[in-house]
């Protein structure tokens, strides 16, 4: 059986970021040697800002691009006796800040529990192999640890994924868990019947405003968390760097040697930000697109434009790409928007005329 020593890194499809940042996650420990924390952490808080926020001195950029007094407020939110929820619009990055935190705070970002409206007890909790249940009975060796019971009894971090999916009776689950610390585990006999939670345990849970609203959770699980909203980046320069850093990054992972030109990455982030926002650069209104346009959108554009001139073209990626894949991976079905975005290329692009926005303008005939 593989064991974590032989995976290698280059065949994950998606490393977590414990192990992507193994390094840097190692030299911040090191650093913080000795000093004050809250318990259970495997760095200082302001450790913990700095791999998240970045360190421009040592030209790290940041890998959750926000405002760090947001960055500041979730970190405290850890280290308090409430969870944090992190609410926002598709494609904001709740789940990779989630996962970030989770990374540096507890080493380990995979407890995990994804909500569903088949989410069960089980699934948070704990469940039981039945044939050693049957053998030896309700024994520690027969019970099978979910998430949640992980993280209370190793001291880590809980991710949980989409909470307001849950049926409410699940959610509410977690209110004893999150207010006592304890979980009890009624079939156990003796010491097991209990679980405290160790020093470090706490929840990160993550719920999307345009799924079923954060409105349908009950107000006691409400008040058993710090609520934060992640808002979409509102820097065009900043959203620029980062749809341009993370689509390179998958392309290099995917083994395909294509880089996102500056001026690509203008027209698509710019096209996403001027629809998202409803509002252009020299002030015009637009219509606002049903679909949502979020960064995670635009790098999933511009992953996909570098595949197809990798494998069509000569490796260049030019504007027909990028209207290919809007349409393909962010617009998907949707008339409606499409005839939304042809009004913007006809009203929009066709007036400007520097760089490569004409050529922009000429791919159009893609939409129809
Ligand atoms: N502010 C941001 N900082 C860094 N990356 C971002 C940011 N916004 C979006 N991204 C990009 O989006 C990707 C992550 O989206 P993620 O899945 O975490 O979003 P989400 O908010 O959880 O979406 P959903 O509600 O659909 O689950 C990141 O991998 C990154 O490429
Ligand atoms: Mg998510």
């Amino acid at each position: 059986m593989a064991n974590k020593t032989d995976v290698k890194l280059e065949n994950l499809q998606r490393p977590s970021a414990e192990q992507l940042y193994a390094d840097e996650l190692a030299e911040l420990a090191k650093a913080d040697a000795g000093q004050a924390r809250p318990g259970g952490w495997r760095l200082t808080p302001k450790s913990v800002l700095k791999f998240i926020a970045g360190d421009e001195a040592k030209g790290k950029p940041a890998k959750f691009v926000g405002s760090r007094a947001l960055l500041e407020r979730c970190i405290v939110a850890l280290a308090t006796n409430r969870g944090l929820m992190l609410i926002g619009e598709p494609g904001t990055a709740k789940s990779y800040l989630s996962e970030l935190l989770a990374a540096a705070i507890s080493g380990d970002s995979t407890l995990i529990v994804q909500g569903s409206a088949g989410t069960t007890e089980d699934n948070i909790k704990y469940s039981w192999n039945y044939a050693l249940l049957l053998a030896e009975g309700p024994s520690g060796r027969a019970l099978i640890p979910a998430p949640l019971y992980r993280g209370m009894s190793e001291g880590k971090l809980v991710r949980f994924e989409e909470i307001t999916r849950c049926p409410l009776e699940i959610q509410d689950t977690m209110l004893s868990i999150l207010s006592d610390r304890v979980m009890a585990i009624p079939e156990r006999e003796d010491d097991g019947r209990t679980l405290f939670a160790q020093v470090g345990f706490n929840v990160i849970a993550t719920a999307n405003t345009r799924d079923r609203g954060v409105n349908e959770m009950s107000a006691a699980l409400k008040r058993r968390f710090n609520f934060e909203t992640i808002p979409a980046i509102d820097n065009l320069a900043r959203e620029m760097d980062l749809v341009k850093r993370e689509s390179e990054k998958m392309l290099a992972r995917a083994a395909v040697p294509v880089s996102m030109p500056p001026d690509m990455t203008e027209l698509l982030v710019t096209t996403f930000h001027e629809l998202r926002t409803g509002r252009t650069g020299d002030g015009k209104t637009l219509e606002p697109l049903t679909t949502v346009l979020s960064t995670a959108e635009a790098v999933g554009v511009a992953y996909a434009a570098g595949i197809h001139a990798y494998y069509y073209a000569d490796g260049a990626i030019n504007p027909a790409h990028i209207v290919h894949s809007l349409l393909g991976s962010a617009i998907k079905d949707t008339p409606d928007d499409v005839k939304k975005l042809r009004h913007y290329f006809d009203h929009v692009v066709k007036e400007r005329r520097k760089g490569a926005w004409p050529e922009y303008y000429q791919a159009r005939e893609h939409l129809l």
